[in-house]
Order: structure tokens, then C-alpha cells, then sequence
């Protein structure tokens, strides 16, 4: 047979370096860490035993004596902090178990704190869809969500878990001005040391479904596009940005994050702060389903996720694949 030559052929050739798996790991770019990522909790005031939650499988709504050895779990897998969500007891229109000092999540800090002080980073989600019974995440008058009222009781919130001993709050309303009025309420109570995660560009999504079944705060009426962002708009979402780090923002977060990689690359490459992306419930949910199906391989499908969301441009992750760390991160 006659020996082919292909004497023009280009010198450069991408796949050297693809030929082995040392070769491949030496020349590897980015890879998720435990260090990455944040672990949701959900804290549930009522309950007597963990229930677990059907549409975020591997997840329960807790009681506070049973967060312990969840985080104590989570510590030895190597994650570094937890973000906590509060189902009260009882809620009212203003939400106001939200600032309770005896409130779910202000016990549940104090416990954390007590047990293991700064093994773990304590964040707490600053908001009042949980604790409201209409659902929303403002105080509502007449049908809408009346913004400069809702900041008095975001500060009051935040300003009771830093009280209770929270490392970092994280206002998620997306309510205009509530970094600013947060950080002015942690300074003159004396938390000047406790840092804001704000929930920056959070778009209406569709994405959000099982956790709002979980926290039970499906919306009695209307949406929320009236104060979270249309994903139709990604100028919108570079705005938000840099209005909350003027305002005093330590971290920004993009939020949903597999619809959204365009978002979290446009954050990292215009602002050079910390940048977290939450990736929902939803996006969870859709590959435990389809693993469940055996139509995708979990583990394989976890790490391409978040190394892509990592790739865009995350600092953080928060994810409820935390807890799975070790048996995926097996795989890399
Ligand atoms: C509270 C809040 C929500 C989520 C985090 N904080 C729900 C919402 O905005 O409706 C969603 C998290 C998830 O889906 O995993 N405002």
C-alpha cells in the first residue's frame, strides 16, 4: 500500500498533549474543590425528625438538634461552610419569626457556632418568603411587594443572625438598596467583621420549584418578576453587580447557574471580587432524575457541572451536590 505523506501537515498538533491521563491531568486547567462549595441546610422548626424532601433527594428539612451531625458530616468532607434556610414554626404576614432571637435559624447558628466556632463558615440566606404567609419575599400592601418597608425588616434579620454568631449573611429578596441598608444595620450594631453574600443577579426561575415546595413558600398570589430579574436581560444583571458592591457587597452571586454561565463569565470578567453561583434546586433535581433513569452517569454528570460553572468564572458554588463531594471528586 502505498505510504501516505502529508509533508504540509501543521506542526501544531492539540492532541499531544491529550495522550495520557498525566499528560492530561499536567495540562488540566480548572478543577472543582470541596473548598468551593457551600452546602445548603434546611432547618425545620416544627419538625420532630428529619422529614426527607422528595424533590432535592439525599436532602431533609432538619430538626435543630440535628444539624450537628449533618455539619459535622459535611466538615469531614472537606467543605468549608453552609448556608442555612429557616421553616418557622408559624408564619405571619410580616415574617416576623424571621428576626426572632429564639427563631429556627438563630438557634441552629448559636449551636453551630457553640460546637464548632470557625471550622465552619456560617452563612445564613436573609430573606422572608420562609417566614410569610403569602409567600413573597417583601412585605406586601394592596397586592404589591412595598420595597423601603421590607429593607427595616431585612436589617432586623440580618442583624439577629450576626447576633447569634453568622459569618456571613445573604440577602436574596432582590430588593433595591438592601446591601446598603444591611451593612449600615451590621456596622452600628457592632458587625462590622460580618460580610454580605448578596444574591445579585438573581433571575425568576422556574429553576427555584423544589425548594419553594420545601420551604412552603409557593406564592399565594402572583410571581416574583417583579422584583427578580428577567433572564430575557443580561445588562440588567451587570448593573445589579455593581450596585451591590458599591454597596458594600463582599461577595456577588449569580443565581440560577447552568442557564446562566454567560452571566457568571460577564461577573468575573468585569468585577474582580469573589463571585459565587447557586446552583438551584431545580438543576439538582434534573440530574438525580435523569440518573435515576440511568439516562446520564451521576458522577460524571456532577463533575462536568461544576467544572463548567467553575470554567465561567465561580469562585463558590453553592450546591446540593456538596454532600455527594467525596464520591464524585473520587472520579477527577
Ligand atoms: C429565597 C430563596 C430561594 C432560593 C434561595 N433563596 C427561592 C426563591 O427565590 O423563590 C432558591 C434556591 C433553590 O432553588 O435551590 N428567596
Amino acid at each position: 500500500m502505498e505510504v501516505l505523506k502529508f509533508l504540509s501537515f501543521p506542526t501544531v498538533r492539540m492532541r499531544r498533549l491529550r495522550r495520557t491521563p498525566a499528560l492530561r491531568d499536567l495540562t488540566h486547567k480548572i478543577k472543582p474543590n470541596p473548598s468551593d462549595l457551600i452546602c445548603p441546610i434546611f432547618v425545620d422548626e416544627n419538625a420532630q425528625v428529619p422529614i426527607p424532601i422528595k424533590s432535592i433527594p439525599g436532602y431533609s428539612r432538619l430538626p435543630i438538634q440535628y444539624v450537628l451531625s449533618e455539619v459535622r458530616q459535611v466538615i469531614e468532607q472537606g467543605i468549608k461552610a453552609i448556608i442555612l434556610f429557616g421553616i418557622p414554626s408559624k408564619k405571619d404576614e410580616t415574617g416576623s419569626k424571621a428576626f426572632a432571637m429564639d427563631g429556627v435559624v438563630q438557634k441552629t447558628i448559636h449551636n453551630l457556632k457553640n460546637e464548632f466556632s470557625n471550622q465552619i463558615v456560617v452563612i445564613t440566606d436573609v430573606c422572608l418568603c420562609e417566614y410569610t404567609t403569602h409567600g413573597h419575599c417583601g412585605i406586601v400592601k394592596d397586592g404589591e411587594i412595598v420595597n423601603d418597608l421590607t429593607l427595616q425588616i431585612l436589617q432586623k434579620i440580618a442583624v439577629s443572625h450576626a447576633q447569634a454568631g453568622a459569618d456571613i449573611v445573604a440577602p436574596s429578596g432582590m430588593i433595591d438598596g438592601q446591601v446598603r441598608f444591611i451593612r449600615e444595620a451590621l456596622d452600628d450594631a457592632g458587625f462590622n467583621q460580618v460580610g454580605i453574600m448578596a444574591y445579585s443577579a438573581k433571575y425568576a426561575s422556574c429553576f427555584y420549584g423544589p425548594f419553594r415546595e420545601v420551604v412552603e413558600s409557593v406564592p399565594i398570589f402572583g410571581d416574583r418578576k417583579s422584583y427578580q430579574m428577567d433572564y430575557r436581560n443580561p445588562d440588567e444583571a451587570l448593573r445589579e453587580m455593581e450596585l451591590d458592591i458599591n454597596e458594600g457587597a463582599d461577595i456577588i452571586m449569580v443565581k440560577p447557574a447552568l442557564a446562566y454561565l454567560d452571566i457568571i463569565y460577564l461577573a468575573k470578567s468585569k468585577f474582580r471580587v469573589p463571585v459565587a453561583a447557586y446552583n438551584v434546586s431545580g438543576e439538582y433535581a434534573m440530574v438525580k432524575a435523569a440518573a435515576q433513569m440511568g439516562w446520564v452517569d451521576e458522577r460524571a454528570a456532577i463533575l462536568e457541572i461544576l467544572t463548567g460553572i467553575k470554567r465561567a468564572g465561580a469562585d463558590l458554588i453553592i450546591t446540593y451536590f456538596a454532600k455527594d463531594v467525596e464520591s464524585w471528586l473520587n472520579q477527577l
